[in-house]
C-alpha cells in the first residue's frame, strides 16, 4: 500500500507501466530487462528418420519467447533456413509454420538424401538457446541389373555363378534362397554344405546337380520396405535317364494295363512308346499315353492299354530323348490267367498262399492263378482284393499297389540311379516272410508261390 500510495497509482497501473518500461527498453536493441523469466524450450526437438521422397517436419516448442524471435539452422550448413515465419533459404521444399502461440514447424517436403542432418532451432537470447534434432534420410533397396539375363543354364557338375548387386540406403544386404524353400546346396573340394539362404552378392554353384535347378531368388534388405527380390531361373542340361519301376507287368486278357516309365530330362525329352516291333504308339481309343511332370525335370509316362488281346502281349518300350542323348526303358507285358471256380478245390500239393496282407475279416472266394505253361496255383481269398481280382480292372489294382510300393523306394529319385533295376527286393523279401508263417507249405508249394509272388511284385 505505501508502495501504491507513494506514487498514487492503481496496482494495474504499476504493471502497465513496467511493461511499458520492458517494451521500450527492448526497442532499443538491448537485451531483455531485469525479468528473470527466459526463453525456454518445452521439448525435445525430434530425430526423424524418412524415407526419401516423404514429408517431414520438426517442431519447435518455446514459452516465454516475449520479442525474441525463433530461427531455423541447418547445423553442418550453418545455414540460416528461416526466421520466425520468413524462409531465407532458397529451397521450396522447405517451409515454416507457427501456431500463433508457442510452437513453430520447419516442413520439409519430398525428402532428399542431402536433406540428412542435424536441424537447430534456435532463439537469439544471449547467449543463445538452441537444440538439435537429426534427419537421417533413407532409401528402400533396389536391385541393379547386372547380366541381364535372370535365365541362366549349365551342364550338370559344371560351375555357374549367379551376381546380384543392390543400391539403397543403408547398404541392403543380399540374400539367396530357393524359391521353393530347398536348401542350396555348396560345394567346394572338401565339402558339401546345404543351407537355407546364403549371403553375398554372388552365389556359386560349384558342380550342379539336376536337383538344384529350378527358381533362386536373389532377397536385397536394408531395413527399409520395401525388401525386393529377383528370380534367377537355373537350368541344368543332363542327357535324359528312365527308370522302369516294373519291368514285367502280367494282366488277364481283357483287362486294362497301365505300364509307367519314369524320366528325367532337360531340356525336355522328346517321349515316345513303341512296340517290340518298332511301331510307335499314339493315343487311341485302345492306348491312352500320359505325360506328368513331377518336377523341373522329371516327368512319369503312363500307357494304359485298354480291353487287353492276345496280342497285346510282348514287349513295349518307352524313350526319351533330348539334344544331349537317348535313354530307353522296356516293359515286358505277359497274360496272366484267371479262372474262377465255385467248388472247393481238391488238396493239391499246395497250400494257399497269402500274397498279401492277411485279411481274415474278407469272404473266402476261390481262385486259380494259371500261368503260360499251365500250372496252378490256388488262393483261397486271403488277398485284400479277393472280390475285385475277377472284375476287369482287377489287375489294375492290383498292378497299381505293387506300383506304389516301387514308386515308394525309386521316387523321389535324387541322384541318378540306373535306369534298369530288377523287381524291388523289399516285396520279394516280404512275400517271403509271409510264407514263412505257412508252417504246412512243402517245398513245391513254396517254389510255386515263390514264382507267383517274383511275377506279381514285378
Ligand atoms: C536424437 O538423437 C541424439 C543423438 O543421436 C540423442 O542424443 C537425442 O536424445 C535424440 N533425441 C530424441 C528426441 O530422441
Ligand atoms: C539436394 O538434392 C536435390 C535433389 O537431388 C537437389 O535438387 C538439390 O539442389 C540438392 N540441394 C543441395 C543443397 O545440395
Ligand atoms: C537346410 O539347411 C538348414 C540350415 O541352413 C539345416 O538346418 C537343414 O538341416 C538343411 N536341410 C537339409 C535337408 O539339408
Ligand atoms: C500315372 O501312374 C501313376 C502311378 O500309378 C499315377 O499316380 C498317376 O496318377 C498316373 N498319371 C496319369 C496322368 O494317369
Ligand atoms: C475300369 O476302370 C475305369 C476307370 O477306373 C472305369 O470307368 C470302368 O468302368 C472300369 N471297368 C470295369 C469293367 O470295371
Amino acid at each position: 500500500m505505501a508502495y501504491g500510495s507513494l506514487y498514487g497509482m492503481a496496482p494495474q497501473d504499476i504493471v502497465l507501466c513496467f511493461l511499458l518500461a520492458a517494451f521500450l527498453y527492448s526497442s532499443f536493441g538491448q537485451a531483455m530487462p531485469k525479468s528473470e523469466v527466459q526463453p525456454e524450450f518445452l521439448a525435445l526437438l525430434e530425430n526423424h528418420t524418412v524415407i526419401q521422397g516423404r514429408d517431414v517436419s520438426f517442431t519447435c516448442v518455446v514459452n516465454h519467447l516475449q520479442s525474441y524471435k525463433v530461427a531455423w539452422m541447418k547445423s553442418d550448413s550453418k545455414a540460416i533456413l528461416a526466421i520466425h515465419t520468413h524462409m531465407v533459404a532458397q529451397n521450396p521444399r522447405l517451409s515454416v509454420t507457427h501456431n500463433g502461440h508457442n510452437t513453430w514447424k520447419l516442413h520439409v517436403t519430398n525428402v532428399q538424401p542431402n536433406d540428412s542432418g542435424t536441424y537447430m532451432c534456435q532463439v537469439n537470447t544471449d547467449p543463445m538457446r538452441s537444440q538439435t534434432g537429426h534427419m537421417k534420410v533413407v532409401i528402400p533397396p533396389d536391385i541393379v541389373d547386372l547380366d541381364g539375363s535372370a535365365d541362366l543354364t549349365a551342364e550338370e557338375n559344371s560351375d555357374l555363378r549367379l551376381r546380384c548387386r543392390a543400391t539403397g540406403t543403408p547398404q541392403p544386404v543380399i540374400t539367396w534362397k530357393r524359391e521353393d524353400g530347398r536348401n542350396i546346396t555348396l560345394r567346394t573340394e572338401h565339402s558339401v554344405q546345404r543351407v537355407k539362404s546364403y549371403e553375398g552378392e554372388e552365389l556359386r554353384l560349384t558342380g550342379i546337380l539336376r536337383q538344384e535347378m529350378g527358381s533362386y531368388l536373389c532377397i536385397a534388405s536394408n531395413g527399409v520396405p520395401p525388401t525386393v527380390s529377383k528370380r534367377y531361373y537355373v537350368n541344368v542340361r543332363f542327357k535324359p535317364l528312365i527308370k522302369v519301376p516294373n519291368q514285367l507287368v502280367a494282366a488277364p486278357v481283357d483287362s486294362d494295363v497301365v505300364l509307367h516309365c519314369y524320366v528325367e530330362s532337360w531340356p525336355k525329352a522328346l517321349n515316345t512308346w513303341y512296340r517290340n516291333n518298332g511301331f510307335k504308339l499314339l493315343s487311341d481309343e485302345k492306348h491312352d499315353l500320359t505325360e506328368t511332370p513331377l518336377s523341373d525335370y522329371a516327368y512319369q509316362l503312363n500307357l494304359t492299354i485298354r480291353r487287353l488281346n492276345r496280342d497285346d502281349f510282348g514287349s513295349y518300350t518307352c524313350a526319351a530323348e533330348n539334344l544331349l542323348g537317348k535313354a530307353e526303358g522296356t516293359i515286358r507285358l505277359q497274360e496272366l490267367h484267371l479262372i474262377r471256380t465255385t467248388s472247393e478245390p481238391a488238396r493239391h500239393h499246395t497250400e494257399f498262399i497269402n500274397i498279401n496282407r492277411y485279411n481274415p475279416t474278407k469272404p473266402k472266394g476261390k481262385l486259380y492263378f494259371e500261368w503260360g505253361d499251365g500250372s496252378l496255383s490256388k488262393n483261397r481269398g486271403k488277398m485284400g482284393h479277393t472280390s475285385s481280382v475277377l472284375r476287369r480292372n482287377s489287375s489294375n489294382a492290383l498292378m497299381d499297389d505293387t506300383v506304389k510300393k516301387s514308386k515308394a523306394s525309386s521316387y523321389p529319385a535324387p541322384a541318378p540311379a540306373p535306369a534298369h533295376f530288377a523287381p524291388t527286393q523289399q516285396n520279394v523279401r516280404n512275400s517271403v516272410t509271409s510264407l514263412r508263417r505257412h508252417s504246412r507249405l512243402n517245398r513245391v508249394g513254396l517254389m510255386l508261390a515263390f514264382l507267383v509272388i517274383v511275377i506279381y511284385s514285378s
